[in-house]
């Protein structure tokens, strides 16, 4: 029996592998490498110590996926495949919904043609609605999402809940993640972005080492204790940590949806993770205000009793470790996974 994980190269995916590995499972990995590199997955077997199956295809493509699915006996499906940049999805917006609902919709039938029936979905904290209250439990307010990425995440749950309650005997785990930070504590995989980073923690590695002049940041004018934009940064190994626990919950479950936040519960703000950062590298990062960013809030952070409960999950890693570990990253490979 083996886990089968879509955009099991990207970011958050190769350091799932890794856990799921460590805990005894089985993997099979398709990505289509538009938003990562071979080389993530070598170095995840490197360090796994085990070999597995990957498949370069596109999980759009429902013929691809049964081939897989007929040589694999696939017990879980965890999907992460998607694209995920906020601005990119403003200006093209059809390839978002193609890419992110087509994912979903060609593997969720593909695992009914298999009797396959445990899911667990990348989904995101930007399926909130900017006005509710802090923390934000799973309960807060979704929808009036503003960028066609978050609507798609936010699409993609309704997809696999009503999945559910057609009576497929679905379990879609849904996991809402906050802000995923760090890097594995080797230096050998981590966050690689393909063009100038639009979240903050690889803006401050790509500064600095270099890449960046300076970090610019967007707005000091928030009702927030220092004035800048405050959120929930949890470490990558810790969320991958998530997934198994995930994985599970899923195989005990008789059916049903569960939607769980993965974050830490502790908001922190721009300038205390800069702050962090330096202190735990030693690297000063210059830095400029500059005005807010068009969309941003100023506070978001995660209720954290329902993963706590459900998963017996929490984080266990600190932002010094997440800055640590980034660095060690970065400083490793100044250009990421390189060509
Ligand atoms: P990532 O871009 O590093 O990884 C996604 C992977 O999916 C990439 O390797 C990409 O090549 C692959 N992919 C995309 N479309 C595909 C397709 N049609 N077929 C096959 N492979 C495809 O992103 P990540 O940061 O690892 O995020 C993983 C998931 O988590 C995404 O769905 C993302 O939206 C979600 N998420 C990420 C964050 C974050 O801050 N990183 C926060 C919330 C949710
Ligand atoms: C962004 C996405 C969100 C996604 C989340 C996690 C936007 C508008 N939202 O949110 O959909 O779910 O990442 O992937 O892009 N900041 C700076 N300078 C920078 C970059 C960011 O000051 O160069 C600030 C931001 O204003 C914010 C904080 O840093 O206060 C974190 O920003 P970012 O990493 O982009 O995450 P989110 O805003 O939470």
């Amino acid at each position: 029996m083996a886990i089968f994980v879509t955009g099991g190269a990207g970011y958050i995916g190769s350091h799932t592998v890794i856990e799921l590995i460590k805990s005894g499972y089985d993997v099979v990995v398709a990505d289509n490498f538009s938003n990562s590199k071979r080389e993530a997955v070598k170095r995840v077997k490197e360090l796994a110590g085990k070999d597995f199956s990957l498949y370069e295809i596109d999980v759009c493509n429902g013929k691809a996926l049964d081939k897989i699915f007929t040589i694999h006996d696939i017990e879980c499906v965890i999907h992460f495949a998607g694209l995920k940049a906020v601005g990119e999805s403003v200006k093209k917006p059809l390839e978002y919904y193609k890419n992110n609902l087509n994912s979903t919709i060609a593997l969720s039938n593909t695992m009914i043609r298999h009797g396959v029936n445990k899911i667990i979905f990348s989904s995101s904290a930007t399926v909130y609605c900017p006005d509710n209250k802090m923390p934000l439990t799973e309960d807060s307010l979704t929808g009036g999402c503003t960028n066609p990425y978050g609507w798609t995440k936010y699409m993609c749950e309704q997809i696999l809940t009503d999945v559910v309650n057609a009576g497929s005997g679905f379990t879609a785990v849904m996991l809402r993640y906050f802000n995923p930070i760090g890097a594995h504590e080797s230096g050998k995989i981590g966050e690689d972005p393909q063009d100038i980073p639009n979240n903050i923690m690889p803006y401050i590695a790509q500064t600095a080492v270099g890449r960046r002049e300076f970090l610019k940041i967007f707005g000091d004018d928030y009702d927030t204790a220092d004035g800048t934009g405050v959120r929930d940064y949890l470490h990558v190994v810790d969320l991958a940590e998530g997934h198994v626990a995930a994985v599970k919950y899923a195989a005990q479950s008789s059916g049903g949806v569960d939607i769980i936040n993965l974050g830490t519960g502790n908001g922190v703000s721009v300038l205390e993770l800069v702050t962090a950062f330096e202190d735990a590298t030693g690297v000063k990062i210059p830095r400029e205000v500059v005005s807010r960013r068009p969309g941003d809030i100023a506070i978001c952070y995660a209720a954290t009793d329902k993963a706590k409960n459900l998963l017996g999950w929490e984080t266990k890693k600190t932002l010094k470790e997440a800055c640590a570990d980034t660095w060690r990253w970065q400083k490793n490979n100044p250009g990421g996974y390189g060509l």
